[in-house]
């Protein structure tokens, strides 16, 4: 089987790389990295990291509206899946880089096979939302991270495409898990040797609305443990635009955004996490660390319902209450698969 991959932005490289282990012994994969996030930070970090072969093409799109990153992906993948001629064009996630693919797949002779399939926030005013919707409507194949997802795709009509083959997130991580405990050296690095909070903010809805911003900042600068907080180009810009920037630099520690295990040594060491993103929610409770999570809905409501997530918007009380009630959680449940999502995914492809 020949596949064409289509990742773009930091997310899609972590959920790719065990899809790409487990192709490697059978099967010809062609990268295509559309150039979504273009920064070393977000994309060439998670290569080295990963150990992922170099992507056979970029795309090179670069920052813009959604609508012309989104053409521009378009245009530019068109002409190399018809010289690449794959069988089936594989996607991940809910950017503009997935649903760029999807659209493309749909008007060529190519199976088009999306994974993480038939998540659902209910917020149409995301873009990832129409992203996903789109993309499940158009691909041919739907692999599913969990149950939820499945009744999804079924209730969309859309059951006899799906595959419930678990999430590959879980394989990454539990992969990662070990390496980063034993070889980042990100915790002496920063001189973390006292309990820590970590947070990650990107989301529009958080970055571009000066209320919220200002409210979520308030509730980390005066929270009294140290705050770690990787800073997202897109926040960075929008702390700045808003006269936010040299608090947060002097009140809480800033660092760049770093590699995939840097990251997960950070997010298994740290007490709590504050986060709007939706791998992070994830990785959370994979790890055990308790999850606030800066938005009033999820696409992983099963975290929510073990009690390792609480759901908080983006009020100053309700952050400072979640970080300091203690979370009501034993063990965590498998609702994502059991780690071996990624051959189930190669499996389901290669069967056409
Ligand atoms: C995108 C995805 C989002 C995902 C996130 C992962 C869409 C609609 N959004 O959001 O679902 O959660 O990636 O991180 O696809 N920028 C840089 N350097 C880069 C990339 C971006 O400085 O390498 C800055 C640019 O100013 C850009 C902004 O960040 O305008 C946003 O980048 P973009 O890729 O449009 O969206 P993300 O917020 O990263
Ligand atoms: N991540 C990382 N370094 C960071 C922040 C996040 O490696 O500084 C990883 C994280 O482990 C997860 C992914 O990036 O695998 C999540 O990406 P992001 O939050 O940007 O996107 P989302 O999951 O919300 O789409």
């Amino acid at each position: 089987m020949r596949v064409l991959t289509v990742v773009g932005a930091r997310p899609q490289f972590v959920k790719s790389f065990p899809v790409s282990r487990a192709l490697a012994p059978d099967h010809e994969e062609v990268l295509v990295h559309t150039g979504q996030h273009y920064d070393e930070e977000l994309s060439a970090v998670f290569f080295d990291d990963l150990d992922l072969d170099q992507p056979d093409y970029n795309l090179g799109v670069g920052s813009h509206t959604h609508a012309v990153q989104t053409a521009q992906i378009m245009e530019r993948l068109d002409p190399i899946v018809a010289r690449e001629a794959p069988d089936v064009l594989l996607l991940y996630g809910d950017t503009n880089s997935t649903v760029a693919g999807a659209l493309v797949g749909a008007n060529r002779d190519v199976t088009v096979a999306h994974v993480e399939a038939g998540l659902r926030s209910g917020t149409r005013s995301m873009p990832e939302e129409t992203n996903r919707i789109v993309t499940d409507h158009v691909a041919d194949v739907l692999c599913t991270p969990c149950r939820a997802a499945t009744e999804t795709l079924e209730r969309e009509g859309l059951g006899d495409r799906v595959h419930e083959t678990g999430d590959v997130m879980y394989d990454a991580l539990r992969w990662a898990e070990r390496i980063a405990r034993d070889e980042s050296a990100v915790l002496d690095r920063l001189g973390l040797d006292e309990s820590f909070v970590l947070a990650t903010v990107h989301r529009p809805r958080n970055t571009d609305d000066p209320d919220r911003l200002a409210a979520i900042v308030e509730a980390l600068v005066t929270h009294p443990a140290p705050v770690v907080f990787p800073v997202h180009p897109r926040t960075a810009a929008a702390l700045r635009d808003q006269g936010l920037f040299e608090t947060v630099q002097s009140e809480l520690h800033c660092i760049d955004p770093v590699g995939y295990l840097d990251f997960v040594r950070l997010l298994d060491a740290a007490d709590r996490v504050v986060t709007d993103s939706g791998g992070v929610q994830k990785e959370a409770f994979f790890l055990e660390t308790p999850c606030v999570t800066l938005r009033e809905e999820t696409e992983w409501d099963e975290t929510v319902a073990e009690g390792w997530n609480r759901l908080v918007g983006a009020r100053t009380t309700a952050i400072r209450d979640a970080l300091a009630t203690p979370v009501d959680a034993t063990d965590r449940g498998h609702p994502y698969g059991d780690g071996d999502a990624a051959e189930r995914v190669v499996e389901v492809i290669a069967d056409g």
